[in-house]
């Protein structure tokens, strides 16, 4: 079969099970991404938001490991979310009776199956791990909890052992199975082998469960899927332990745009669900990242964007609003004179032959320099080779930051806001915080502009190094990048900010004038 639009040839759907269910573990072996950590609070806001994109199963966290957990998980238990709420949990009653007392509905019981983690870590036998399982499943099936029997290790594990557990677990009440591939050692091929044969062999559904340790997680867990898994763990941008956890926006948009097989996911939601994600744990997305990365429909050379320019199919596998993106043609070195034409027309300004190609001439000297070029460097170059430079719709008069020790920092700014005098003020966690959410505020009645990426770079060393601030701004569907480059921080964000607002407001006046 091909898909009819965007040409590809789909795989076969017919050997997945009718219903896949998403179980996000993004609140639990996500949040064992080294270096984060959150409050009860902001692990509700993102199970809220995983609710919204219509995930089956949340692992709300692990209730047993410390009160806050423990709070974390009642919380998302008790907030009235459609999905089903999980909570991981050792081997041992005392874990068991945590999850039962945090109100979850079902528990993710994990019990290591191979050899090096029984002979190295629980210093067992395969007999006494075989009577946990069976011990712990009955008290957890006591607590009335669905129990999701979780097999750690299980990939390097002693294969017909492996299963000696699962129907142990089974036999004594378990409701479905998931087989862990810990440390990410399956390829696509023994995937599907080791999974077919749990599926053909045992009596409940199976899960799979996959880490990135060879960036096999995501085609490992689509193999198992068609093999017969009904469910798959993955996280929000694959965060996990180590590399990682199968990325749950691959997986979704891989089986619906590659296999024709739909889950409960809305798909729009996913780049803003990542974007949430990514700000609440500070693991920013890598640019180039499959589906919801920056750059994922964003086009810079020339031969590409002539061809996108005459319909999308030529270098997109989907559309982006699909994952709830939009189109981006950047400005640089390899840009054609097509793409410059249609930048610089779509915010405003008409130039004739000659002045377009001084235009392209100059993005291409500035992206020699070895220097990125941001829109509103596309529109400061096009406004002086034409010479009809609009008066910038937002400029800053003035802005004043307070902070220090024991000071809550504060700004405040008076801006020209389309010649009328706008002023804001605001508090943030830093001095450039403030100073961004004072503008903010001051614009905000009548430019609905979302900062959506912020990063800083130091482009000389020392105290008095020059920073440039880079920023991508969002008005609905339009995006635009523009970069701010001083010593003062504060200022080179304000800069990059406000530039960024004048390139979209140029872009969406533009737009208005056609209609
Ligand atoms: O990868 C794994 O084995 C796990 C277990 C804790 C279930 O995440
Ligand atoms: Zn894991």
């Amino acid at each position: 079969m091909r898909d009819a639009k965007w040409g590809i040839a789909l795989s076969n759907p017919n050997c997945f099970q009718k219903k896949i269910k998403i179980l996000d573990t993004t609140l639990r072996d996500g949040e064992q991404t080294p270096g984060v950590s959150l409050t009860p609070e902001n692990k509700l806001r993102i199970a809220q938001r995983l609710d919204e994109l219509g995930v089956d199963i949340i692992e709300a966290g692990f209730a047993a490991v410390s009160e806050g957990e423990m709070k974390s998980v009642k919380l998302i238990a008790e907030s009235g979310l459609k999905a089903e709420i999980c909570s991981c949990s050792r081997g041992t009653k005392g874990d068991i009776d945590a999850v039962a007392k945090s109100g979850a509905d079902s528990i993710h019981l994990v019990i290591p199956t191979s050899d090096i983690h029984i002979d190295w870590k629980l210093k067992k036998t395969r007999e006494q791990v075989l009577k946990i399982t069976e011990e712990c499943v009955r008290h957890a099936k006591n607590y009335g909890l669905i129990v999701e029997l979780s097999a750690e290790d299980a990939s390097r594990s002693d294969r017909s052992y492996l299963k000696k557990v699962f129907t142990t677990g089974i036999e004594a009440g378990a409701d479905r199975v998931v087989a862990c591939d810990t440390v990410g050692v399956l390829t696509p091929e023994k995937s599907y082998e080791f999974y077919q044969d749990l599926v053909s062999s045992l009596t409940v559904p199976v899960s799979v469960h996959c880490h990135n340790d060879f960036g096999m997680a995501v085609a490992n867990s689509i193999s198992a899927l068609r093999a017969g898994c009904s469910e798959v763990h993955c996280t929000i941008n694959g965060l996990g332990e180590r590399a990682g956890n199968a990325s749950l926006e691959e997986i979704v948009v891989s089986l619906k745009a590659l296999y024709n097989v739909d889950t409960a996911i809305k798909t729009e939601l996913l780049y803003s669900t990542s974007q949430l994600v990514s700000r609440l744990t500070g693991v920013p997305v890598q640019p180039n990242k499959a589906i919801v990365g920056e750059n994922a429909f964003t086009h810079e050379s020339g031969i590409h964007t002539q061809g996108l320019l005459e319909n999308p199919i030529t270098y997109e596998p989907y559309d982006p609003s699909m994952v709830g993106l939009s189109r981006r043609i950047a400005p640089g070195k390899h840009s054609g004179s097509h793409a410059i034409k249609a930048a610089v027309e779509a915010m405003g300004l008409q130039p004739t032959d000659d002045q377009l190609k001084e235009i392209w001439l100059r993005v291409k000297s500035v992206g020699d320099k070895g220097k990125t070029v941001s829109d509103a460097d596309l529109l400061a170059i096009a406004e002086a080779v034409t010479g009809v430079g609009k008066p910038k719709a937002i400029q800053l008069q003035e802005v004043t930051v307070v902070s220090g020790n024991n000071v809550t920092p504060t700004a405040s700014v008076k801006l020209k806001l389309k010649d009328k005098e706008v002023r804001g003020a605001a508090v943030g966690v830093g001095p450039v915080d403030a100073a961004i959410n004072a503008v903010k505020s001051a614009v905000l009645e009548v430019e609905p502009i979302v900062l959506e990426q912020y990063h800083v770079k130091s482009i000389t060393g020392g105290t008095d190094a020059m920073v440039e601030v880079v920023v991508r701004m969002r008005k609905g569907n339009k995006t635009a990048t523009a970069t701010g480059v001083r010593e003062d921080i504060v200022m080179a964000s304000m800069d990059a900010v406000i530039g960024g607002m004048n390139v979209l407001t140029a872009l969406n006046g533009n737009a208005e004038e056609k209609k």
